[in-house]
């Protein structure tokens, strides 16, 4: 499949990339160090309408394609894949399920000052209990009158703490399985709603990432999210979508590391020659180049077939799939064509291969996308 980018796509690339390398760039390193999430960022990349790409205008977003979008977070992510993932879970874990789900006065009251980028937004699906099997959530929501009140815990939430606006799900009927589960919007703010754990992580330590407490918060019953018992699938469906951006993320990572490994290859003199007029420099540069390749056309495939509103389940997963392991591919042969430099944190090098090896574990495991894909082809 050839991709011929239009020129709005042209447009938003430089434009994503020029913020990025004048915004991103030169505090990522410091960010990292202190695990530090920027609000500022944040707000810069709102003001230029990146919190709301793929979203109607009639509710504050750009109106853009998909294609739009994955350029959004891939150039992001080139930079600093913190700040990719913070516009990725924002958009497409909090702001597309109220897009897909949500009912009209849903859409005016939450999606909008989602998309204008004024509020941000999270997902909670993810409990100690409940990873790769999210059907396993213990939180639950009673119905009580013109309230829904929640009690239970989510953790590793990306943009948690800083974000505004929550999608999270919860359990109605245990003996009803995956089909007991229901999605609600949730506010900061609301009473019994807090934050937990902050997370150290390996990698993207300049996005937030905490643990969601919530004890018996009442939630207004206009809050659901889509029906009772539908809540498992409003979780899928945005998995399906959300994993375009991160292989989206996975696929920037990669082309970061590419980039500062053709550079630095092309300085480094050793035996009186620079490294890339070496044979083994230039065939892990093709190798990169090539698996990079391969990875954007799935990752573009995936997108152009959402903006089609076309079934994106499986194609999002193998783009997620393969881009991510080739995120982790790259920034190894990335970090190994720096030698001892590229394990120090004189480089980006190393950070890049810290950043990527979460792409090949959220919003899905490898192993995840392993499943869905087995399941759309055995079908
Ligand atoms: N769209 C709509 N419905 C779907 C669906 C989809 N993509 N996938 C499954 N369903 C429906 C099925 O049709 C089925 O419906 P019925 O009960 O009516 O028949 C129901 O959901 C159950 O389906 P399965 O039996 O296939 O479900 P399962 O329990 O075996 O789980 C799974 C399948 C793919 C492993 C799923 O649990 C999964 O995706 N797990 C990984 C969870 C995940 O990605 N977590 C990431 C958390 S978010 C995050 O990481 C954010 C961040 O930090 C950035």
């Amino acid at each position: 499949m050839i991709f011929d980018l239009t020129e709005d796509h042209l447009m938003m690339r430089k434009m994503v990339r020029d913020f990025a390398e004048k915004e991103c760039g030169p505090g990522a390193e410091e960010r990292d160090e202190n695990e530090e999430f920027s609000v500022d960022l944040w707000k810069k990349a709102g003001e230029l309408g990146l919190a709301g790409v793929t979203f109607p205008e009639e509710y504050g977003g750009v109106g853009a394609d998909y294609i739009s979008y994955a350029i959004t977070v891939e150039e992001l992510s080139r930079v600093d894949a913190s700040v990719g993932v913070t516009i990725s879970a924002h958009a497409s874990l909090c702001a597309n399920p109220i897009n897909m789900f949500g009912n009209e006065a849903q859409k005016k009251k939450y999606l909008t000052p989602l998309a204008t980028g004024e509020k941000l937004g999270a997902f909670g699906l993810t409990e100690p209990m409940a990873g790769s099997d999210a059907s396993g959530t213990r939180t639950t929501a009673v119905r009580d009158g013109d309230f829904y009140i929640l009690n239970g815990s989510k953790i590793f939430i990306t943009n948690a703490y800083y974000a505004d606006t929550y999608v999270v799900t919860a359990q109605m009927d245990k003996s009803k399985g995956n089909r007991g589960i229901a999605a609600f919007i949730v506010e900061k703010g609301m009473p019994g709603f807090s934050f937990g754990k902050k997370e150290k992580k390996m990698g993207i330590r300049s996005s937030a990432t905490y643990e969601l407490v919530f004890e018996d918060v009442r939630v207004p019953a206009e809050n659901l999210l889509g029906q009772e018992g539908q809540g498992f699938k409003v979780a899928m469906q945005t998995l399906d979508y959300g994993r375009i951006g991160i292989a989206s993320q996975a696929l920037g990572i990669a082309q970061g590391a590419y980039e500062q490994a053709m550079k630095y290859t092309k300085e480094r003199v050793q035996f009186g020659k620079a490294i890339s007029e070496f044979q083994n420099t230039q065939f892990k540069l093709a190798d990169m180049a090539t698996q990079i390749e391969a990875a954007r056309l799935l990752v573009y495939q995936a997108a152009y077939l959402a903006s089609q509103h076309k079934p994106v389940s499986k194609a999002a997963a193998m783009a997620k799939l393969f881009a991510s392991e080739t995120a982790m591919a790259v920034t190894t042969m990335g970090v190994q064509l720096h030698g001892g430099y590229g394990y120090t944190r004189e480089y980006p090098a190393e950070r890049m291969m810290r950043d990527a090896k979460i792409t090949e574990i959220y919003e899905g495991t490898s192993e995840v996308q392993r499943m869905v894909i087995a399941a759309s082809i055995l079908k």
